[in-house]
Parts: structure tokens; sequence; C-alpha cells
């Protein structure tokens, strides 16, 4: 493996512009905007609610609504997106009308109480109508007071959330987190000129009551999506010999967790930060050449900010010599699917010994990866490729079914895998 890739945009920052230029008044343009399903569903639904976003090349224009949504038509189909649905509610439960949101049976199996308990302490109303805390979800908007929250779970969605209605809020609106979690949300909103506090594990900003926060369009620039960047970071770390170089990759502390834990493992990652000014966040080029790894042990505060490369985390330990251990980690039961199970099952599958935990699991490497065996994606996009990563090292081709979900974040991930030397057929 070898070679230059540029992995396509910021998932959770996408989703973020898109809602946040749709309240604007006036039209956004948007470099760099992630062109997935999860991230077309969320325009769609954006332009029910009276937004337009039409793509120019490889610009996204948003023209928003000036600070208040339509009543929608229909009931608003979120798809896979859980950052969709989740954020979008927090906007909506200030509206003065009710909508219904939903999305593939995956969506409609994670929980949402999450959410709904936060927003109908501020006042609003929301029933899960998919029994058991899940979607669908109805919400009756109306008005809303700020509240200080500490959500029982370390959650980016759940946090931003909030903070969406707190912007529709009479008052303050406070969340205070368990550990650290991705911090879009407070910077989009600074640098669309809303006041952010933030002290410590507490996120505060003042409501603009049910008018709703005047925002203004602008120019943004989305950076590489280091969640995408990951596997191509781990399949170089992991190899002596193998190495990539990847430009335009959103440099976030909250978000490069992985490259911590690969560099404590052995690997040799360098990031080089480069200058954009229309960047919403620090963006730069990584470069990875591989080492032989040995393992190490990920929990605690670390977690929510490798949330998504835990799979990975547990394909660099099957690769690293000794054992690998992940714990804190429960929360990755609710995500696109139990990934405690879905990748202990895939790595079992293809020769690690692996050890499934309520909340991780420990991985003996350094693992002989068997070939001629088949993976189940589990319909969960970030499976495929994290396997695929894997297969690379396996003494024979891997078979996987049911792939097309990688298109949900990354539809390029195939043909990029062919340009650094993979083969996919
Ligand atoms: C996200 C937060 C995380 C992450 C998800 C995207 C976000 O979810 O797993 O892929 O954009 O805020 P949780 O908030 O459920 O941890």
């Amino acid at each position: 493996m070898q070679g230059v890739l540029r992995v396509p945009g910021d998932k959770s920052i996408s989703h973020r512009i898109a809602m946040l230029a749709s309240l604007a008044a006036g039209t956004s343009t948007v470099r760099g905007f992630l062109r997935s399903e999860d991230c077309v569903t969320i325009l769609e639904a954006l332009k029910r609610l009276g937004a337009r976003a039409e793509f120019t090349g490889e610009e996204l224009r948003i023209t928003g609504t000036g600070g208040v949504f339509k009543r929608p038509d229909a009931v608003l189909d979120l798809g896979n997106s859980g950052t969709g649905i989740r954020l979008l509610a927090g906007l909506l439960a200030g509206q003065g009308f009710i909508t219904e949101m939903t999305g593939d049976a995956s969506l409609r199996s994670r929980p949402m109480r999450r959410i709904a308990e936060p927003l109908v302490r501020m006042g609003a109303r929301v029933d899960l109508l998919g029994g058991n805390g899940c979607a669908p979800v109805r919400i009756t908007g109306g008005p809303l007071h700020g509240i200080e929250y500490a959500p029982p779970m370390a959650s980016a969605q759940v946090k931003s959330c909030v903070m969406f209605a707190g912007l529709f809020a009479e008052g303050v609106t406070t969340v205070v987190e368990a550990s650290p979690t991705r911090d879009h949300t407070e910077r989009l909103l600074t640098a669309m000129g809303i006041p952010v506090t933030i002290d410590g594990l507490r996120v505060s900003l003042r409501g603009y009551g049910a008018a709703g926060p005047k925002l203004q369009a602008r120019a943004w620039t989305v950076p590489g999506d280091i969640s995408s960047a990951a596997f191509w970071i781990t399949a170089a770390a992991c190899r002596e010999g193998w190495s990539v170089d990847l430009p335009g990759v959103g440099w976030n502390p909250r978000r490069n967790a992985l490259v911590a834990v690969l560099q404590r493992m052995g690997a040799s990652i360098v990031f080089k930060e480069t200058a954009d000014s229309t960047a919403c966040e620090t963006m730069g080029t990584i470069r990875v050449e591989g080492r032989r790894l040995r393992g190490t042990e990920v929990g605690g505060a670390e977690i929510p900010d490798l949330i998504d490369e835990l799979p990975l985390v547990a394909v660099a330990g099957a690769l690293a010599g000794g054992r690998t251990v992940i714990r804190d980690a429960a929360e990755l039961r609710v995500k696109e699917s139990d990934r405690i199970r879905s990748v202990v099952d895939n790595l079992t599958r293809m020769g690690v010994r692996v050890e499934e935990k309520p909340d991780g699991m420990v991985i003996e490497g350094a693992a002989a990866v068997r070939g001629g065996v088949t993976v189940d994606s589990y319909g969960d996009h970030r499976l495929p490729m994290a396997m695929a990563v894997l297969a690379m090292t396996a003494d024979a081709p891997v078979r996987m079914d049911d792939i097309a979900c990688v298109n949900k974040s990354y539809p390029e991930f195939w043909n990029d895998l062919r340009k650094v030397g993979g083969h996919a057929d």
C-alpha cells in the first residue's frame, strides 16, 4: 500500500453546516460537503422544511429560510443518519408545528429517549412512536425554556440537539458533559456569531426565544473526514513498508485520538497543517509510515474521542503484537449496528482471537489473518471498510456481501482502496 488519497468531507460537520445554513438568511456556499447517502438525506429533509440546496459542480449552495422552518408536508425520512434525526429534533422542538421523523430499520432501532428527555424538559412534546424509546419521533414544537442538562452518556449528538433547541429557548441552556465529546456544534455556532460559553465540561448559550437567532449565510469549507481517513491511517500504520499521505483532513483534538492510540502502539504518523481561511476547522496532511505495532489499552475519557474508530482499534490490535483491550465503550452497542458484536463476529471469522465484553473486547495479536472467508457487513457502513483494512493483510481474498452501506459515508471507498494498491472486485 502506497499513495496519496483525498478523503471525502467530514460527515458530522456537513450535517451541521447543512442545518445551520438552512436556518440562515441568504445563500451559503459549501466546498467539500460530503456527498454521501446520509448527507443527501439530511439535505432532502431540510428542503422539505423550506431550504433550497443544489450542487454546482463541487460546490453546494444552500439558501436558508431566514430563521423559521416551514411545516413539512410529509414525514421526514432521515434514512440511516443518527446525527440527522437527533440534531434536527433539537431545531424542530422550538418550531410552531408538529413534525414526524423516521428512518431505516437500523435508525428505528436506536435509542431516542436520550433526546426526548431534555427536549421535553425544555417544553416540547416528543412522542416516540416506534415503542421501546425508538423512532418514528413526533415532535410538537412550542415555546422552550433553557435548562441545565447532564446527559447520562457522553454524546455529541445529544449535546448538539439540546444546544440547537437552546437557540429557540428563553434564557440560558447548559449541557454538562460526562466526558468531552466532539465540539463541531460549538465551533460552528461561534463562527456564525452565536456566543457559546465553554467552562470545562459545561457548554452554555443564551437563547433567542421562539424567533430564533438571526444567522447570516456565508462560505464554508468542510475538511476531509478523519473518520474516513482513519481506514487508510490504520491500514498503512500496521504494516512495515506501507505508507500513505492524506491531504486536507480535519484535525480536531476531539476527533484525532485514533492517531494518538496508534502512535502509542508504535506507529509513525505526522500531521502538517495547511492554511485555508475558509476552512471551519484546522486541516492538513496526515503522513503515515508502517511499523510493527504492539498492543494497547483504550478506555475512559479517550473513548468519545475515537468512538467511530474503535472498529479500527480492534483491527490494529489484531495486527499488533500482544494484547489490545477496549473498555468503557458500551455506547458501541447502539451505533448503526451493535459494533461490539459485529466486530467480534467478523474478527473471529478472519481467524483473530477476540473475546467479547459487555463494554468492549480483548484482542490477541498478532493474528495470521485468514482469507477465504465471508464477512458480514451488518448493513453498517463502517464495518465493511474496517474489515477491508484487515482483509488487505489476509492470506487469501475475503468475501463481503451487502457492501452498498459504505455509500452512507464514503461512496468512493472501493476506488480509493484500489488507488493505494488494494484489490477489490
Ligand atoms: C456524531 C456523534 C457520535 C458519532 C456519530 C456522529 C455527531 O455519536 O458516533 O458518528 O455528529 O455528533 P454519539 O453522539 O451518539 O456518540
